[in-house]
């Protein structure tokens, strides 16, 4: 299948499609962003949020690397994308497990791809955050359902790394409400101080204050815990809801691995203030580019699947992109589903 923005007749070098407050170019991240063309964001990315393409057994339609071909591909875009920060950047990677090939045990690319990442770009990793998606099927299957001998894989890892210690971050721009029984406690200022079993002493005063809101905990979407995405829910899923609508009536496949919006939303406004710039080098539906948009952070964005590429514009309200040049991509995804259903490959 014809996959390139150069075989539907678009440049790979200007974007795909602009908004007021970002671009998406199709073609891949690497080159791209190594060519003359970008060296004028050296210097000014306040973050780089992306899910990189995981190291997988079976090869998905994007052709992912395995095993130490991966460690070595994902480690070669650390400096590169390193040198595009601020000083006080973040580059921020959600990575999903990896099982070795026909044994019920997991493979450490993953970890791997980590360590090399860090040590390529001289990073520090200033936090590891767990995202939990209770709706996730079961898998390994083989291990999970067959054997019954492996439970639910129901996680990704979410790295936040930067050249500094010190990066800008503010958890105040993503408190929680407080639950009930704290909203009692500020307001009765009822409750037992002094030491605990864990050692920690509990001051007279310590939960008296209303701060705003509950800080949030590293881990994202597990029920029992106070959730980042039950407080998040409904404030994006707009985007996602017109962009599966828009692949429903167009036939165009969905994107097998879209992130969570809420998932974006939070690492956005944790680590960037309005007019900052967010860069993804691996945007599959653009997910990053919308919330960015939709929070007023300035954005760049790389797909190198044009059918991927061109459909994460309906992310985007139509009054954002000229109309003309909209129409113009719609044409061309059109004639790429046509060909992609009559492609030998997949009627076979
Ligand atoms: C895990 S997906 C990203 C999904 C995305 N976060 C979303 O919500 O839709 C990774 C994407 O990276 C793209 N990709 C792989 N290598 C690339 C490269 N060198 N440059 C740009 N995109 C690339 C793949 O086509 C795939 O769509």
């Amino acid at each position: 299948m014809q996959d390139s923005a150069h075989a539907f007749g678009f440049s790979e070098t200007e974007p795909l499609y602009s908004t007021k407050l970002g671009s998406l170019y199709c073609g891949k991240s690497d080159e791209l962003l190594s060519s003359p063309g970008f060296r004028k964001i050296q210097g000014k990315v306040q973050l780089i949020f992306t899910s990189p393409p995981f190291p997988l057994n079976t090869k998905k339609e994007y052709g992912n690397f395995t095993g130490a071909a991966y460690v070595e591909w994902l480690g070669k875009f650390a400096p590169l994308l390193t040198k595009l920060l601020k000083p006080d950047g973040s580059i921020v990677l959600e990575i999903g497990n990896a099982w070795q090939r026909g044994e019920p045990v997991m493979s450490t690319t993953v970890l791997r791809a980590l360590l090399k990442f860090l040590d390529e770009g001289g990073l520090h990793l200033c936090q590891e955050f767990v995202c939990y998606n209770p709706a996730r099927l079961p898998s390994p299957i083989q291990w999970v359902n067959v054997e019954r001998s492996r439970v639910k894989d129901a996680f990704t890892r979410v790295w936040w790394m930067s050249p500094v210690t010190r990066p800008k971050a503010d958890n105040r721009r993503v408190l929680r409400e407080y639950s009930d029984s704290m909203k009692k406690l500020i307001r009765t200022k009822k409750y037992n101080s002094g030491p605990r079993p864990s050692e920690y002493v509990i001051g007279a005063h310590s939960f008296a204050t209303d701060n705003g809101g509950a800080i949030p905990p590293n881990v994202i979407g597990a029920d029992e815990l106070p959730s980042l995405t039950n407080i998040l829910k409904g404030t994006n899923t707009r985007s996602s809801d017109q962009y599966q609508l828009f692949c429903r009536d167009n036939r165009v496949p969905l994107h097998p691995a879209r992130m969570p919006s809420e998932l974006a939303e939070f690492f956005i406004k944790f680590l960037t203030e309005e007019k900052d710039l967010v860069l993804d080098p691996f945007a599959g539906s653009n997910t990053t580019g919308s919330v960015a948009e939709n929070l007023g952070r300035r954005w760049l964005s790389f797909e190198s699947k044009f059918a991927y590429a061109a459909s994460s514009l309906s992310r985007f309200k139509p009054a954002l992109v000229p109309k003309r040049r909209a129409q113009r991509i719609i044409a061309a995804l059109q004639v790429s589903s046509a060909s992609a259903i009559n492609s030998p490959a997949l009627t076979s």
